[in-house]
């Protein structure tokens, strides 16, 4: 069976390219890299932007791009792919495809390809069951192209029949059985992950505590992408405003021993442990049980060590694959190291507190036994699949 790991998604101009966005997700969310093409008409329906965003790679719509090395993006984009899928192909384009015209990026990529062509038609029912584009289907069929659908119902016109294009997951499905192919295989298939992330708060009366400005993003990204790569997902975290990623076990906990707690409980057979959370360093010696009145005097209040969870696991005698973070305001390399040695464990991923507390993007460089390899700034979903990739080459 074949893998298909690169595809060529065409989007050509029609209503249903906006079912097109979802199924850049589908496919993203299987492992499967997408290369989004548009045609003019296609970006008058759905932006760029839209796509690039979903896809996680930018959107080529010309024929002329000066970015692209050789100047041949017909050439340079259709050799590294799997299959090109053109959804929705609006009659025009299938007309294009059967007469084997190259008048843009999209149809010439098309006719110099090397690699199998798809076509999830997508059209009013009449246009579809017009004489000519039943030509058309006959002829591209003779061809060789597959034809993914269309599917039958309520169309955007009002009209009800033919025409209308494959649901995402329907046409997902369809993909792969029409190549015959798998999906690539999932590095953390099997695997049991356990991830801690947010702050911390450890109160000092009932209305009172002390946190710090973790928001829990870049653990929930590492969550959700280690389902993506097939793991067995427990997620333990402090207080946050995110949603809980779906299939993962969540376990809420508010204060640093609660943390650590949960954690030990859920450890055994875990094969990686990934903490990510801003675990507060102290906890208040003694908390009031009512609330401190205010007065003129200065107010002293003791703090005491909050164990180090990180450390306490990697010490156990089977201990699962332990990654850490440092979040650094200055001597960010030597820090982390310094990190990874003294709680002896095989890989820690550094970060500018600065550049990292609250935001959507991370710049993170990896310190493990071989060296120092640092990854690009990108969003934390990004740097969360690159970081896990790097995990999975190490188990
Ligand atoms: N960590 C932990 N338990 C703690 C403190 C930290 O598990 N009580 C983990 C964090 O989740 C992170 C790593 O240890 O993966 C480093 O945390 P960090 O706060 O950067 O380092 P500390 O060891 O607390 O050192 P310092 O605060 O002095 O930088």
């Amino acid at each position: 069976m074949q893998k298909i790991k690169h595809l060529v998604l065409g989007i050509t101009g029609g209503i249903a390219a906006y079912k097109a966005a979802e199924l850049v997700r589908v496919l993203v969310k299987e492992g499967i890299t997408v290369q989004v093409v548009m045609t003019d008409a296609a970006c008058q329906f759905i932006t760029p932007i839209t796509m690039q965003a979903l896809s996680g790679r930018a959107v080529h719509t010309k024929m002329w791009d000066a970015s692209i090395a050789n100047g041949m993006p017909h050439i340079e984009l259709s050799r590294e792919a799997d299959a090109i899928l053109v959804a929705p192909a609006s009659a025009d384009f299938m007309a294009k495809l059967v007469h084997g015209n190259a008048d843009d990026l999209l149809s010439t990529m098309c006719l110099a390809r090397n690699c199998p062509l798809l076509v999830a038609p997508a059209m009013n029912k009449q246009m579809w069951e017009s004489p000519a584009t039943q030509r058309n289907v006959a002829q591209l069929l003779k061809d060789g192209v597959m034809m993914l659908g269309p599917d039958s119902g309520v169309q955007a016109c009002g009209e009800t029949g033919l025409g209308r294009m494959l649901e995402p997951e329907d046409l997902f499905a369809k993909l792969l059985s029409s190549l015959n192919a798998e999906l690539p295989a999932k590095p953390f298939a099997g695997k049991r992950v356990l991830i801690t992330a947010g702050p911390t708060i450890e109160k000092i009366d009932p209305v009172r505590a002390i946190t710090n400005l973790s928001s829990g993003k870049m653990g929930y990204s590492i969550a959700e992408a280690a389902i993506e790569m097939g793991a067995d997902v427990t997620l333990v975290s402090g207080p946050t405003n995110l949603a809980a990623p779906d299939l993962a076990k969540i376990i809420a906990v508010e204060s640093g021993a609660e943390m650590l707690n949960a954690v030990i409980a859920n450890i055994s057979n875990q094969d990686v442990f990934i903490s990510v959370a801003a675990v507060a360093d102290y906890r208040v010696a003694n908390p009031s049980a009512e609330k401190i009145k205010k007065s003129n005097a200065s107010l002293n209040i003791e703090l005491i060590p909050n164990e180090d969870i990180l450390a306490k696991v990697a010490a156990m005698p089977h201990a699962p694959f332990c990654v850490g973070f440092a979040a650094e305001s200055e001597n960010l390399l030597a820090q982390a190291e310094e990190k990874r040695q003294r709680k002896n464990i095989p890989l820690i991923a550094a970060n500018l507190a600065s550049e990292a507390l609250g935001k959507d993007e991370s710049t993170l460089t990896l310190l493990d036994d071989q060296g120092i390899h640092p990854l690009p700034k990108s969003s934390k979903s990004k740097s969360a699949r690159a970081l896990l990739n790097h995990i999975a080459k190490m188990l």
